[in-house]
């Protein structure tokens, strides 16, 4: 039995890590336009910096909590394949024990150089006026997607939901594609589909069970089952 699961913001919520369209989330505060894409980024690169560096400083003070090894759980005692794919980019799943996981919108813990594709662990602080330690461009930037920029990993993500026998939605409210796609190509597909939010996401077509709760609660009972099954 195959298993995929999309996770996204909610499930670091109760980390302590804001999500993003929740009550006073992320961009209620900030203009996505403003810190979130390429062209931000060559306007006002500092703004960028800023957002991003409180960001990796709140991950790095932040730790992974039941739902993260649950899901590291789940890859370890499964027999079957188990892929996790995440729109997060802070390092919780990995630090909880995952590795049978791709981040599709990239990984807060790296830089990279925007112009020859270097890419390293980022300090705490990144500026400006920083220099790619391989081809000294003064062109540093978050090892992120932005939106208008392709998520990594589509191909394999696609090839997984296709052969999933099940798969499931986590803390993520299906707003912003590809990733709000997969439901339906894993429902098309054949695959038992699960939603496992605090509010419900209204995606349409909606999963076939919708599990309502906190991550740190839900998770690791909808794996404890799935474990048993
Ligand atoms: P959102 O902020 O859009 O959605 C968060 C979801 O988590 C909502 O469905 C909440 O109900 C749920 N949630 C909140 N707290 C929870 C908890 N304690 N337990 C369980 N669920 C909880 O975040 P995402 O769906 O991850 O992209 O956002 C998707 C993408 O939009 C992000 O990857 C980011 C953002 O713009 C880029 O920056 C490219």
């Amino acid at each position: 039995m195959s298993i995929v699961t999309l996770t996204g913001a909610g499930i670091s919520a109760e980390s302590g890590l804001g999500t993003f369209r929740d009550s006073d989330a992320l961009w209620a505060r900030y203009q996505i336009e403003d810190v979130a894409t390429p062209e931000a980024y060559a306007r006002n690169p500092a703004l960028v910096h800023e957002f991003y560096n409180l960001r990796r400083q709140g991950m790095r003070a932040a730790e992974p909590n039941a739902a993260h090894h649950a899901l590291a759980e789940l890859e370890r005692r499964h027999r079957g394949e188990v892929l996790l794919v995440t729109q997060n980019v802070d390092d919780l799943h990995w630090r909880a024990g995952s590795r049978k996981m791709v981040s599709m919108h990239g990984q807060l813990q790296n830089a990279r150089c925007a112009a020859c594709s270097h890419a390293w662990t980022a300090p705490d602080l990144m500026f400006p006026e920083d220099r790619c330690e391989k081809c000294d461009a003064q062109a540093c930037r978050p090892d992120v997607v932005w939106f208008g920029e392709d998520v990594r990993f589509l191909e394999e993500i696609v090839t997984a939901v296709r052969q999933a026998d099940i798969f499931a939605l986590i803390g993520t409210s299906g707003t912003v594609y590809p990733a709000a796609g997969l439901l339906e190509l894993a429902e098309a597909c054949g695959a038992t589909t699960y939603e496992i939010n605090l509010t419900p996401s209204g995606m349409r077509p909606s999963a076939q069970s919708i599990l309502l709760g906190r991550a740190t609660e839900t998770v690791p009972k909808w794996v404890a089952k799935l474990l048993r099954s």
